[in-house]
């Protein structure tokens, strides 16, 4: 991949605490664990970790904590992104990737620490978890503007990190014809914070089927309520509410709703967010992409080619070769694998035809088979030639 395009991350980074016990605690209770680990998480590391693992150079604009801890993670972070160990199939096990993470905007956040998750494993399966969004919360020191550097094609956002943040963020990269919005809206902001978001800013939104739902409910709000498109009101529902695992229900019910969405999007933020100072209007398309678990992705989308290509499209789940070991990060493994792919298209001459497109889902989808085939988030990660090794 070119030297020059940067794929920029504002996110969020967590250490990930994980206790084995015998049952969780209970109040009042002190029982002593019988493993403790400590892994890098949160969806901003994650994201960057997978883009770069596919390729791209990733610019990782986020905070750590004071001290030692901070320190070690930022380093951990910015080494060589290396493969997942695969134990089903034969790799180099120290295969490097292509891509990397940049450290120069991970901040020091001095009055606390570092983003943690503190989770208690118990043997019966059952978990509990504590969140510290510590460094994450904090902001930049004032006055700033965020700055999207001019190389970075790609922005990737999730929902870690204050809102006001993600919004800034997003509404600087529309101003900037050049950069290609990535969001992942987990997890979710409120029912009416999602109908004034900035929908128009947003290139691709990338939900699972709650999200979709809950996204649904909350931008079209009353209009469902009048019932005047039945099914729409009876997806949106289904996929709000679902109780059992219907795979071939889900996926109409996404359909529907995803579609309705896609045209919906776009106009309804030109509506709410009049005064932005919005200078990109080929923006005002939204991409989704919902990824639904073992049934693979839905997608609608509009090609540079056919901006009427707004039937929706369903690829399946890559083939798992092994059982399902660990999904944590795999729809981060998913974001950081689209927006290399992305990057990649548009180096090519921005030719993102059916089949190339495909080609790059194709790639993510069976980068997530592995991550779910292995422990662990990042380190489940497999490289682009581990994929490629894979697909071949
Ligand atoms: P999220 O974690 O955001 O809910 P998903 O569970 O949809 O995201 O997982 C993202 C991707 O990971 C899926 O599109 C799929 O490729 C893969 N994946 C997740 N769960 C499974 C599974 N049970 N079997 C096969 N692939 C899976
Ligand atoms: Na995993």
């Amino acid at each position: 991949m070119s030297d020059e395009s940067i794929c920029l991350v504002r996110g969020s980074i967590n250490i990930d605490e994980f206790y084995d016990l015998p049952t969780i605690v209970r109040p009042g209770q002190t029982i002593s664990a019988r493993n403790f680990s400590k892994r890098l998480g949160g969806k901003g590391a994650n994201q960057a970790r997978a883009a770069a693992s596919a390729g791209a150079r990733v610019l990782l604009d986020a905070a750590v904590g004071q001290g030692v801890e901070g320190e070690s993670v930022k380093k951990e972070l910015c080494a060589a992104v290396k493969g997942v160990e695969d134990i089903g199939v034969t790799f180099e096990n120290d295969e490097k990737a292509e891509g990397s993470i940049l450290g120069e905007r991970i901040r020091v956040w001095s009055d606390g620490s570092t983003g943690k998750a503190i989770i208690q494993r118990a043997e019966d399966g059952e978990n509990s978890i504590i969140i510290l969004a510590g460094a994450n919360a904090s902001l930049p020191s004032k006055p700033y503007t965020p700055l999207i550097p001019q190389n970075s094609t790609h922005l990737l956002l999730a929902n870690e990190i204050p809102l006001d943040e993600t919004l800034a963020y997003l509404r600087a990269a529309a101003s900037q014809t050049n950069v290609t919005t990535i969001y992942n809206p987990s997890p979710m902001p409120t029912g009416p914070q999602l109908a004034a978001f900035p929908w128009n800013c947003v290139g691709w939104l990338i939900v699972n089927e709650g999200e979709l739902g809950d996204i649904a409910k909350a931008v079209f709000g009353e209009s469902l309520e009048e019932g005047s498109e039945g099914d729409v009101k009876d997806a949106v529902e289904y996929l709000t509410k679902k109780k059992e695992e219907d795979g071939k229900k889900t996926l109409e019910a996404a359909t529907v709703v995803a579609k309705a969405l896609h045209t919906a999007l776009p106009r309804l933020s030109s509506k709410s967010n009049d005064n932005d100072n919005k200078t990109n209007p080929d923006a005002a398309v939204v991409n989704i992409i919902c990824t639904l678990g073992a049934s693979g992705v839905l997608y609608v989308r509009s090609s540079s080619t056919s901006q009427a290509g707004t039937d929706a499209k369903c690829l399946p789940a890559a083939k798992l070769l092994r059982p399902i070991r660990d999904t944590t990060g795999a729809g981060d493994c998913f974001m950081g694998f689209l927006a290399a792919g992305l990057m990649r298209l548009r180096e090519e001459n921005g030719d993102d035809a059916e089949d190339r497109f495909e080609g790059v889902l194709k790639r993510c989808l069976t980068a997530c088979s592995m991550c779910v085939e292995n422990e662990g988030a990042q380190d489940s990660y497999p490289t682009m030639a581990q994929v490629e090794a894979r697909l071949a």
